[in-house]
């Protein structure tokens, strides 16, 4: 019986220091100390031994037991503790692998001088709409009092979806005025920044599509005064205080009085050079006080309410503010130049 014990503890413990994993050791707990194990097959035999045997071998049993318990705890939380240890390397995270290269983008000198524009309107109350580009060609001119006949509405000047002409690309931000006056409530202080369209060739200063922004006020006693104001206003936001501007006369079917309005070049101060083209002026917008046939066709009365309106060229305005040459850089896209504006 002795021998047999010892070569158990032996035979065991050998065993348990080779198991590869919990697994296995829990197979040995089975294997030795289960219901059916060998050990407790050992004691079951206690019963055949002398009276002076049996409880020499049963401590000994018992001592067994206990070694084996213990060492087969001691082996699960050495195997446990590797296994974790191994799972954190699997885990780790090589900080110094170099990343993949994120580019950012930059701001479009476009957005940069509408978010300009736009700051400046919103800070004087005004809403910011946006509209349609595909437009009616009674919105586009008719209800902004142009004429069936007048030369903005040629064929070769404008892209119309139908041979009727009634439906086109509107050719000017000016039709989102109609659209307003429909559907806002009075008082109106509305800008409307968006494409337009007209069938011009490409140069330096010249797409058959660019960016307007319409601006529109309607309200009780509003005149050219409130209008000469508040662009005053905004070109100083945008040029810095004391830019000096000018309004000249000039024509719109929408608007009476109609006006240009000129910034005053800032390169050589009203001498002329080669930014203004030798004028001492840049123009910016055209403007006036809305026509009071245009209110009446949005059912405003025209003796209780007036307007002005102004509609202005984003590109020009950006071309300006960062001396840019060539309108052709604005829409192409080319990285080598937006990266200039970073
Ligand atoms: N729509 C005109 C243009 O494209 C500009 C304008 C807008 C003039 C509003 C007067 C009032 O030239």
């Amino acid at each position: 019986m002795k021998e047999q014990l010892e070569a158990l503890r032996e035979a065991s413990r050998a065993l348990i220091d080779e198991a590869v994993d919990v697994e296995a050791l829990e197979a040995l707990r089975v294997r030795y100390l289960g219901k059916k194990g060998e050990l407790t097959a050992l004691l079951k035999q206690m019963g055949k031994l002398s009276a002076e045997e049996r409880p020499v071998m049963g401590q000994l049993a018992n001592r067994i037991r206990g070694e084996l318990e213990s060492r087969l705890e001691e082996r699960r939380s050495d195997l446990a503790a590797r296994a974790q240890e191994e799972k954190l390397r699997e885990e780790t995270v090589d900080v110094t692998i170099p990343g993949n290269v994120t580019r950012l983008g930059v701001k479009h000198p476009m957005n940069t001088v509408l978010d300009e524009i736009k700051e400046a309107f919103v800070s004087m109350g005004f809403d910011v709409l946006d509209g349609p580009e595909v437009e009616y060609a009674d919105y586009n001119f008719t209800r902004l009092n142009t004429p069936a006949n007048h030369p903005a509405r040629e064929w070769t000047d404008t892209f119309y979806f139908e041979e009727d002409s009634s439906i086109l690309l509107r050719t000017q931000t000016s039709a989102m005025q109609i659209h307003a006056m429909e559907e806002r409530e009075l008082p109106i202080r509305v800008i409307i920044p968006g494409r337009v369209y007209r069938k011009d060739e490409v140069d330096a200063t010249h797409s058959p599509m660019f960016h307007q922004i319409e601006g529109l006020v309607v309200d009780r006693g509003v005149t050219m005064a409130d209008l000469k104001g508040t662009l005053n206003l905004l070109v100083e936001k945008l040029y810095g205080k004391g830019t000096v501007t000018r309004f000249r006369p000039h024509h719109f079917p929408f608007t009476e009085p109609s006006c240009e309005m000129d910034v005053q070049c800032h390169e050589c101060g009203g001498k002329g050079c080669r930014v203004c083209k030798g004028e001492g002026w840049i123009e910016i917008l055209g403007a006036g006080v809305v026509h009071p046939k245009v209110l009446e066709g949005c059912g405003i009365d025209p003796n209780v309410y007036s307007g002005w309106a102004f509609g202005m060229g984003l590109e020009r305005l950006a071309l300006r503010r960062f001396n840019i040459s060539d309108l052709r850089l604005i829409f192409e896209n080319d990285v080598r130049f937006l990266e200039q504006f970073r």
